[in-house]
């Protein structure tokens, strides 16, 4: 296959960044709240993506500007081509992670429901957004993740039809200090929605006193 890439000293000559006229703060200004990144991690079958929903919702209804990147819809299409091997998963990590940054610099409030197990491709997140990113960790154990199976896949991952799943046949690795944690086993739908919410209210993650 014909390489069209262009090496890092070829960006540097090549390349030039193009300014725009209207940046962020402009935009954060117009619709009256501050932008950035809301990362829920965990299991499949944890919760990540119906909390997420929920959550955008209730902050869409304050008159929020959201949008949810979810792992399933991102596989099919812009990650079409990526499996769940190690470096696909973290290939699959990078450019949601050029995709969120242009999002949050659009001024949005970007909610992702990602298994995204690996910590050092959660600290490459976290290292891109910087203030800009909460990591929420969606806490779930994997018998209980297993009895729900909306999917079927851990019982295709038991038989061994599906290879590397995560949780089953490839690794998990809880988050060492997330901003917060939701334990979906012992919390009700409603009550965790809330705590996200109560979450973001305290940290003035979205509105704080110059938007007020
Ligand atoms: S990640 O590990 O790269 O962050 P991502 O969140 O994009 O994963 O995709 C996870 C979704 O892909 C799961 O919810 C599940 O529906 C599907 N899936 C298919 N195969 C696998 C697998 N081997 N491991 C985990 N999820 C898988």
């Amino acid at each position: 296959m014909k390489d069209n890439s262009i090496s890092k000293i070829q960006h540097s000559t090549l390349l030039y960044w193009y300014d725009g006229y209207i940046k962020r703060a402009e935009r954060n200004r117009l619709n009256n709240h501050k932008s950035g990144l809301i990362w829920f991690t965990g299991l499949s079958a944890s919760g990540k993506s119906t909390v997420a929903h929920l959550v955008e919702k209730k902050l869409w209804q304050q008159g929020i500007r959201t949008y949810v990147l979810d792992g399933d819809n991102v596989r099919h299409g812009l990650n079409i081509d990526l499996g769940f091997g190690r470096e696909d998963r973290k290939e699959n990590l990078r450019r949601i992670v050029e995709v969120c940054k242009l999002m949050v610099d659009a001024g949005l409030v970007v909610l992702t429901a990602f298994i995204s197990p690996y910590k050092e491709d959660r600290s490459y997140v976290k290292s891109k957004l910087k203030d800009d990113y909460i990591e929420i960790y969606v806490k779930c154990s994997v018998e209980e993740c297993e009895r729900r199976d909306p999917k079927g896949l851990y019982k295709k991952a038991r038989d061994g039809i599906i290879k590397n799943y995560t949780g089953i046949s490839a690794p998990y690795e809880d988050p060492g200090a997330p901003d917060l944690v939701l334990e979906t086993e012992k919390l009700d739908i409603g009550t965790t929605v809330e705590v996200v919410l109560d979450f973001l209210k305290g940290k003035d993650f979205l509105i704080d006193e110059f938007y007020r």
